[in-house]
């Protein structure tokens, strides 16, 4: 049977009668839950030092957000880098969305680097933006103070390392 879930991480609803990772923000299934368990994943005070990393990270989502839909529209249109980088693009702009709200901020305008010339290059440069995506995202993680930054955190791990993990068995 359907039934509605909504990401404890993003927010986003959900229709499905099975879950799995968010669609949108990549979250693991474990953060996916029925709307009366919900509450806005955004609404903490950060600390200083939660605020030096949310804007990081903002910073990071935003530029891989950019980088992905250039890589998209480089490609041919449905051809499989243009379908994966489209979803690539779409999850760190969800990331960039929830981060700007932990922040209490507009989402900056999508901004970032351009794509390398092919797709070799450009799954490589995803490796390696996804690979220090995490790296900095287990060091916040253990920086942050709330429950709800470190649920964000570790939502944002799960689904960088899923990323780097496509990005490099596509370049083999
Ligand atoms: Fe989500
Ligand atoms: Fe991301």
């Amino acid at each position: 049977m359907v039934k509605l879930f909504v990401c404890q991480v993003c927010g986003e609803p959900y229709l499905g009668a099975n879950i799995d990772d968010c669609p949108f923000c990549g979250a693991p299934k474990k953060y996916l839950n029925k709307i009366e368990d919900y509450s806005k994943l955004w609404d903490v005070e950060l600390t200083p030092q939660e605020k030096t990393d949310m804007k990081d990270t903002l910073n990071l989502e935003i530029n891989a957000a950019a980088y992905y839909k250039k890589v998209s529209k480089a490609n041919e249109k449905y051809s499989k880098m243009d379908r994966l980088f489209k979803q690539f693009a779409r999850v760190e702009e969800e990331h960039a969305e929830v981060a700007a709200k932990f922040l209490g901020v507009e989402e900056p305008e999508l901004k970032g680097e351009d794509p390398k010339g092919s797709p070799q290059k450009d799954l490589e440069r995803t490796k390696e933006l996804e690979n220090t995506a995490v790296g900095k995202y287990r060091k916040f993680l253990k920086n942050a103070s709330s429950t709800k930054v470190k649920k964000f955190y570790d939502a944002l791990i799960h689904a960088e390392q899923g990323h780097a993990q496509i990005a490099s068995d596509d370049l083999k």
